[in-house]
């Protein structure tokens, strides 16, 4: 089956505090904001005139996953298929797409009630290029801007939406407890040679983005941001590692939102052509250890 949707091209967020994301994105992580004529601001990471679009409001938590076709007739192709499934689909008006920086795009959502939009021919700022406030240089082109992990509760639905539907294809599976005592079953499915681009967990957490990863060109570049992050007391959920699956070496600072950024190096790409469905009892071959947020201190302690 063809699939049209071949990258995770944005993101939006709705989150409660925006200074503290702006700091912790620029000065932490190495991305370069812009603020837009919509009261809030996009982080860039490359060409493309908005991969994050940050928004105020409470929800501190996804808003809408944009993801990338080739050209109007894939994007139509998608629609159509969509709808055809009894998906509900509205097409974006050109204001829409102009405040996506976009092309053309249309919406829908999972069978979890996330936020979903496809679009294509987004627009690239080569004559404002992307310059990282922290030197760092981001791993994105065919690859998209990285991986989301949402949280599920009917995996099984999601996973029939996301392969069957849309055309992504299953990676690996991991059995695991990445937190100790809960048995947990996370699946990884790509849209192009990155590993994975989206992965379901069914982790008992309100939010719907688990972690949000991007993906640096130098493995200094993690050491140096996991050095900030340090420094300025961010809180690890987990130590550097090394996954088991696709490879990354990687550490995850905790956003300001409360949900998770991974930050890695030296992923793994796949050969559709050659590639088997593997396996794995471990969520890492070393490290990655899982430490709990520091809980608020009471009056009285
Ligand atoms: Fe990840």
């Amino acid at each position: 089956m063809s699939a049209e949707i071949e990258a995770l091209g944005y993101i939006g967020i709705e989150v409660s505090d925006p200074e503290r994301w702006r700091h912790f994105a620029c000065d932490t992580l190495g991305l370069q904001a812009f603020d837009n004529a919509h009261g809030g601001f996009d982080l860039r990471m490359d060409n493309y005139a908005s991969r994050i679009r940050v928004t105020e409001g409470p929800r501190d938590d996804l808003l809408y996953a944009g993801w990338e076709v080739r050209d109007e007739a894939a994007l139509e192709s998608l629609a159509v298929k969509l709808e055809a499934a009894g998906v509900s689909v509205s097409r974006g008006d050109a204001a829409l797409a102009a405040e996506r920086r976009v092309a053309a795009l249309v919406r829908f959502t999972d069978p979890e009630g996330n936020g979903h939009e496809a679009f294509y021919g987004p627009l690239q700022k080569t004559n404002e290029p992307f310059v990282s406030p922290r030197g760092v240089r981001f791993k994105t082109g065919r690859q998209g801007l990285g991986h989301l992990v949402l949280s599920c509760g009917d995996k099984p639905a999601m996973m029939t939406f996301f392969i069957d539907l849309l055309g992504f294809r299953l990676s690996d599976h991991i059995h695991t407890e990445v937190v100790p005592g809960r048995p947990l079953a996370i699946s990884f499915l790509r849209c192009n040679g990155r590993h994975h681009s989206l992965a379901l967990a069914p982790v008992p957490i309100k939010k719907k983005i688990v972690h949000l990863m991007f993906e640096v060109l130098s493995i200094d570049d993690v050491g140096r941001a996991m050095h900030r992050c340090l420094a300025e007391g961010v809180h690890l959920s987990f130590t550097l590692g090394r996954h088991s699956n696709d490879d990354m070496l990687s550490f995850y600072p905790l956003s300001p939102s409360g949900f998770d950024i991974e930050y890695g190096w030296g992923g793994l790409e796949v050969d559709d052509d050659t590639w088997h469905v593997l396996t794995h009892d471990s969520n890492s071959a070393w490290g990655h250890v899982f430490q709990r947020p520091p809980r608020p201190a009471k009056i009285g302690d």
